[in-house]
């Protein structure tokens, strides 16, 4: 019976992904190769992890969905219905896409021979195609024609986005895990420049989500805010907006307080504050993510008018 996995799984999913593209993007884009080689390995040891549960959750949730249509858990019922999804459907075919660039990463990541920036290259590009598949597993493809094209692209801004965040927050808490742990001025360091980075990319993060999230909201309910109130689902999607604008105020917290107060103590050479005041931002800005993405995966089985 795994049809109660489906939430908790497409979570899973959402985190597994997420991370698999967001963690070597923010190491190809950011920290680059040759700073940290150690932090670089760690970080791209996470990514085949997550790589891993992304393709657990998707075996899980494939099977979960099935059961639920079948009534069932009678394997043999169940498998059929898998049977039927893999081969004769959208979700299907882009579910066995996904698993196929789950399994090369995989590949990749264990590969001693490629250079870690190569490999950040690669595990990102193939996290991207796999956590773009997700937006043929929700309301993304509920749209038909062109709206419904435009929809899928507006859902894939909207997953690349939000992976792009999780991964640099996870990188982030890496790197000021082992700076505070050794306190050495070349971790140190490293957090400072991936911190104010991470300030210029968050801008262009948040823009996409916004843009992309309301479009979304129009596709899916209209242009009409009662959507928000009337429903399990608006109230949710509400909770979710609430939940974001806190994290836009740790964000900017982090870019204009706590970056810059990181630089300032770098020069003082007296960090162990500066460090833990952005552990403990950057612990609950990954907190508030994930909530986000626990509600985001229950909306997507529910129904928007109900
Ligand atoms: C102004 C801000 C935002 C708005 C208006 C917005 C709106 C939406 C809407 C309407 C959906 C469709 C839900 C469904 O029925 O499946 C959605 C999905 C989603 N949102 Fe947001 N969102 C915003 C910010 C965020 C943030 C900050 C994150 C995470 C960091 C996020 C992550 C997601 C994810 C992962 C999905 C599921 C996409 C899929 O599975 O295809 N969103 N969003």
């Amino acid at each position: 019976m795994l049809d109660g996995l489906l939430v908790p799984g497409r979570l899973a999913l959402y985190l597994g992904l997420m991370l698999a593209f967001g963690v070597p993007l923010f190491v190809w884009r950011v920290v680059g190769g040759n700073t940290a080689p150690h932090i670089v390995h760690r970080a791209l040891r996470v990514a085949s992890a997550a790589t891993a549960v992304g393709l657990l959750a998707s075996v899980t949730v494939l099977w979960a969905m099935a059961e639920a249509m079948s009534g069932s858990s009678d394997p043999g019922a169940v498998w059929s219905v898998v049977h039927t999804l893999l081969t004769q459907t959208t979700v299907g075919i882009t579910w066995d896409l996904r698993v196929v660039f789950l399994l090369v990463s995989l590949g990749l990541g264990l590969a001693a021979a490629l250079k870690e920036r190569t490999r950040a290259v690669a595990l990102s590009s193939l996290g991207a195609v796999a956590l773009a598949t997700l937006a043929w597993a929700g309301h993304g493809a509920m749209s038909d024609g062109a709206a419904g094209w435009l929809h899928l692209g507006v859902d894939i801004a909207h997953l690349l986005a939000a992976g792009a965040w999780l991964g640099a927050l996870a990188t982030l808490t890496l790197i000021a895990k082992t700076a505070s742990r050794h306190a050495g001025r070349e971790a140190m360091a490293l957090l400072s420049s991936a911190a104010t980075g991470f300030a210029a990319m968050g801008t262009l993060i948040v823009a996409v989500l916004v843009v992309s999230g309301m479009l979304n909201y129009i596709l899916i309910i209209g242009p009409t805010l009662s959507g928000l109130t009337g429903s399990l689902y608006g109230r949710l999607l509400l909770l979710k907006l609430g939940l974001f604008a806190t994290m836009l105020v740790l964000a900017a917290a982090n870019r204009f307080r706590l970056a810059p107060a990181l630089e300032q103590a770098l020069r003082d050479d007296d960090t162990a504050g500066a460090v833990s005041a952005l552990k403990r931002s950057l612990y609950f800005e990954t907190a508030l993510v994930t909530s986000i993405l626990g509600l985001v995966a229950w909306l997507g089985t529910l129904n928007p008018e109900g």
